[in-house]
């Protein structure tokens, strides 16, 4: 699609710089922000002194790892706003983390910060093929979780129509969508295919709609579940990556269509990946754990960041920024059964390349006598099923993942459907 001329549509010029141009950028912020860290936030200074390091010790990038990393735990020990680095009145929003483990993790914003984040989504639409003039559906949710208003900011500074609709109220949705034929679709990949079911549901083909593209994130996916939306939507759908205590969505965005791999807005956030028992920075390519620092930000610095999203690094394509891969899972996430690490989006995959079986699981852990059990439940398909598609997938997973699992086929509409990120483990173990 032809971009008509105006300074939204064009790249930043740090898209363009040299990796040298970028490296420096990043040095001079990130000696910056950890000074800003060390010298208005007590917390950070007793933590550097704790370790012996400090702002002036950052000669070159790699000293970055001389300082200790910071964890959801201290977010909730300074609850609410002990990592503030400038003074309340100079914070302009708040946002929070639904908290369903204790204490919520409380994040804050100066007007700055705020328009440095506008603009990196304004950039993640515009790399994902979007432009100004665009009407943009937003479905996160609106609200103290970052991605509604996250989404919404950046959709106007590039210029877009935003339609604000937040997630929930399915049917009328539809209709937004069918009445004013929006081009983008910002939302939880779980809920896009809500949104295709409740198409189909009143009789309409999601393929005919007007969505160009959807930019989906907040929750793991996997290819499978990208080409379902794809082939459903007949449009591209792009990964978009991010978390509240970074700045929200818009960390790093997969860019038209270069395939796999989202470039991380490497001008704001300082990527490194670590292994997650020892804490050792591993070289690009490697998997293990992101942790991210901030570089620009004012209200709340985020030093060494362990987000516990696992991934590795890639070369960047044609901007100087590095990729991370698609999220494999969350360290947090991962389900130990018999001894066999197995995340999520792993069994996931396996369901959507059966077409027998909907893109609507659960898994459930169970104990049966001394040991974990897995049941898989998935919805099968309104068509004519043929052959045995549990034992098939119970199959599949032995196969590919090593693990014995029992499958529950339900009917059609049996799962729940999230409004947003969608819960896909229930623990049904006693708690001892
Ligand atoms: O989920 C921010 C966001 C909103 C990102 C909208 C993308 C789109 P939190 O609620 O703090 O923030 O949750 C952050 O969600 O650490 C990941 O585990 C997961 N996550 C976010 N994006 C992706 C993605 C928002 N593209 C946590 N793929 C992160 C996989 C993702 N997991």
């Amino acid at each position: 699609m032809h971009c008509p001329p105006s300074a939204s549509c064009e790249a930043d010029p740090i898209e363009r710089a040299s990796r040298d141009e970028l490296m420096g950028l990043q040095l001079e912020r990130l000696k910056w922000s950890l000074r800003l860290a060390y010298e208005n936030i007590p917390y950070y200074r007793a933590k550097f002194d704790a370790v012996d390091a400090h702002p002036d010790d950052l000669r070159e990038l790699p000293d970055l790892g001389r300082f200790p990393f910071t964890t959801k735990e201290d977010l909730r020990q300074n609850y609410p706003f002990g990592l503030f680095a400038v003074p309340r009145d100079q914070v302009v929003r708040i946002h929070a983390s639904s908290g369903t483990t204790g204490k919520p993790t409380v994040v804050g914003y100066t007007q700055r910060d705020i328009d440095t984040w506008a603009g990196l989504i304004a950039r993640c639409i515009r790399a994902a093929g979007g432009k100004r003039g665009d009407m943009v559906h937003v479905a996160f949710g609106y609200g103290l979780f970052t991605g509604g208003l996250g989404a919404h900011y950046g959709a106007e500074k590039l210029g877009c129509t935003v339609i604000p609709i937040s997630g929930g109220q399915t049917q009328r949705q539809v209709k937004l969508i069918e009445d004013f034929k929006p081009d983008i679709i910002m939302a939880t990949p779980s809920y896009t295919l809500v949104l295709a079911e409740e198409m189909r549901r009143q009789g309409i083909d999601p393929a005919e709609s007007s969505l160009r593209i959807g930019m989906h994130g907040a929750e793991p996916w996997s290819e499978g579940m990208r080409h379902e939306i794809e082939q459903s939507f007949g449009m591209r759908a792009v990964d978009l990556y991010g978390l509240s205590e970074i700045i929200g969505p818009g960390v790093a965005v997969e860019c038209g269509d270069k395939g796999e791999g989202m470039t991380l807005w490497e001008d704001h956030f300082y990527p490194e990946i670590i292994e997650p028992e020892t804490g050792r920075v591993l070289p690009d390519g490697e998997y293990g754990e992101l942790v991210l620092t901030s570089l620009s930000k004012e209200a709340m610095p985020m030093i060494r960041y362990r987000t516990r999203d696992l991934t590795r690094l890639l070369p960047g394509t044609d901007r100087p920024m590095r990729r991370i891969e698609r999220i494999s899972g969350r360290s947090d996430d991962m389900l130990i059964v018999h001894g066999v690490n197995v995340f999520p989006s792993q069994i996931e995959e396996l369901i959507l390349a059966d077409k027998r079986l909907a893109p609507h699981y659960v898994l459930e852990l169970h104990r049966k006598g001394h040991l974990d059990a897995l049941d898989v439940v998935v919805e099968r398909r309104n068509a004519e099923m043929v052959g045995d598609p549990a034992r098939d997938l119970a199959h599949q997973v032995k196969s590919m993942i090593g693990i014995s699992v029992n499958v529950r086929l339900v009917d059609d509409g049996a799962i729940e459907r999230s409004l947003g990120k969608a819960k896909r483990v229930l623990d049904f173990r006693p708690k001892d």
